[in-house]
């Protein structure tokens, strides 16, 4: 039988890639991804975790001991005061895998990828999830918080809204894309866009300017090469690529 391919499955299947020891989650939620992912020593950021029933045992720090070893880290703040207050945690940490899940908008997005850079180990990869909106209403940018975007939904004024948002983090990956040789890029047309970044030459070198500027309509025209969009089965290639 086939398995369902989403984030969580392309995670597992990069940690066994490159058989990695070290993982960052950023923005964690329900912990729905994060306690699935299989890898011995986890980090997990979010302000306001969301678990429930035996997940919410994992805040135990005593029964976290008893169950886990304490080989899952929980942080409940924010991913800029998490990097500003555990650098030296993260000096040693030196993530293999990072994923980058938390507030969807560019400006966030972005730095949460360059601190994640900043700490990643020589073979790390950094995997960032809703990268690939597929309308304007799941696009609707935000300054600071969710909570914008659902008071605007709340009073209609979000046309064709369905409750599903990605937000413009799509931009984050544009910038990247223009911005950094050494990067490799690509995002998995699946799960609203999943994109993997890796340390290798990006051949996908982008020149777009004004990334501020851009809406819904510019990725429209430009998502193939803009994300490096890939179908889901390209993962098979690039677990290749990465193999250690
Ligand atoms: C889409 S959910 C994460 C889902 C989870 N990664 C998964 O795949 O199941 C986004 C989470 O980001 C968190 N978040 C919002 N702002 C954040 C920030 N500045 N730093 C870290 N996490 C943030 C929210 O609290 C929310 O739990």
């Amino acid at each position: 039988m086939e398995r369902k391919m989403n984030r969580l499955s392309i995670i597992n299947s990069v940690a066994q890639a490159i058989k990695a020891q070290t993982y960052i989650e950023i923005g964690v939620n329900t912990g729905e991804v994060f306690f699935s992912v299989h890898v011995r020593q986890k980090i997990a950021v979010d302000p306001h975790f969301k678990f429930s029933g035996r997940a919410k045992l994992h805040r135990i720090p005593q029964v976290r001991k008893l169950l886990y070893k304490n080989h899952e880290h929980f942080y409940e703040m924010s991913s800029d005061d998490f990097f500003a207050e555990q650098s030296e945690l993260m000096e040693k940490f030196k993530p293999d895998l990072s994923f980058i899940d938390g507030l969807h908008t560019y400006g966030q997005t972005y730095k949460d990828v360059m601190n994640c850079l900043k700490y990643l180990s020589p073979k790390g990869v950094i995997i960032v999830h809703d990268t690939n909106p597929i309308c304007p209403a799941f696009e609707t940018p935000a300054v600071h918080s969710i909570q914008e975007v659902l008071d605007k939904a709340n009073k209609g004024e979000i046309p064709g809204w369905t409750g599903n948002w990605s937000g413009d983090v799509w931009k984050a990956i544009v910038r990247l894309q223009c911005e950094r040789e050494d990067l490799s890029i690509f995002t998995l047309d699946i799960d609203w866009g999943v994109t993997i970044i890796t340390r290798k030459n990006n051949a996908n070198k982008l020149s777009v300017k004004d990334i501020d500027s851009l809406n819904y309509k510019d990725l429209d025209q430009n998502r193939v090469k803009w994300l490096n969009l890939k179908k889901p089965d390209f993962l098979e290639e690039l677990i290749q690529g990465l193999t250690c």
